[in-house]
């Protein structure tokens, strides 16, 4: 019989691509079901028990959030309620939103999801970026309630939150930049939405996106 070099044999190729292609098929799914599990949103017990998650709970927004450098990821992470001495989240530090640290997961995500629906009625993803989506016209807002010009503002506004609501139902009249933002005609009840939108929203871990939020105050150099 002639001998045939193994790799003009069909049986060798045909083998190898079933091999292949279940081998993959087998990994996209471990792999899909590992995306979904990062990617479920937390509880509020989870929190209060410190368990990290991607997507925290909504009732993060009783707690204070910070960002840091971590060495060990080689971007900034965010850090929920104080940072111990391992640069991880304590999820202890609350900070009062609208004069309350106790939202409750209900109240918390109802909040939250008003917000979100402000955010699609107004069509802010026009000029803005929401975690990747949307448009560069305007500044990211991935982690805008860390943009340092509010903890600079929030003094005469008597909070953060507070100055933020204010930017928005009157952008023009708080102006920053060149580059105006429009009066939307946004109410109190929506700003106060969209406030806890946005904080939720920077809880999130997003492997460091945007690169480069340079503005957050301390984000670099935060323990060496
Ligand atoms: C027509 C474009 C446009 C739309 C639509 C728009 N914005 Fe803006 N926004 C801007 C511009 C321009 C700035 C920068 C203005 C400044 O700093 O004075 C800005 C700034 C901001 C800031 C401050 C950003 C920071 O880093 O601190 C926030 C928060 C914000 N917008 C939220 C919103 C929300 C929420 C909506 C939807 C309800 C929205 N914007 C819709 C143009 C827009």
């Amino acid at each position: 019989m002639e001998k045939v070099s193994v790799w003009s044999s069909n049986r060798f190729w045909r083998r190898s691509a079933t091999w292949v292609t279940g081998v993959s098929a087998v990994l996209l799914i471990l792999l899909t079901f590992d995306s979904m599990a990062q990617m479920k949103m937390g509880t509020a017990a989870d929190l209060k028990n410190k368990v990290d998650k991607r997507i925290p709970s909504p009732t993060v927004i009783n707690y204070k959030i910070d960002y840091q450098l971590s060495r060990a990821r080689g971007h900034e992470v965010p850090i929920i309620g104080g940072m111990d001495a391992n640069g991880k989240s304590k999820y202890e530090v609350k900070e009062k939103f609208f004069g309350r640290d106790n939202y409750s997961e209900e109240e918390a995500r109802t909040l939250i999801h008003k917000g979100k629906l402000t955010i699609q009625a107004k069509n802010c993803m026009d000029c803005h970026t929401f975690l990747g989506n949307g448009a560069y016209y305007a500044p990211d807002l991935t982690k805008a309630w860390l943009d340092p010009t509010w903890e600079t503002l929030a003094p005469a506004y008597g909070g953060k939150e507070y100055a933020i609501a204010a930017f928005l139902q009157n952008p023009p009249a708080m102006a920053m930049h060149e580059r105006k933002m429009p009066n939307l005609g946004i109410t109190k009840d929506e700003a106060k939405a969209v406030v806890a939108y946005l904080k939720f929203m920077s809880a999130i871990d997003t492997n460091g996106f945007p690169r480069n939020f340079g503005k957050i105050k301390g984000a670099v150099n935060a323990w060496k």
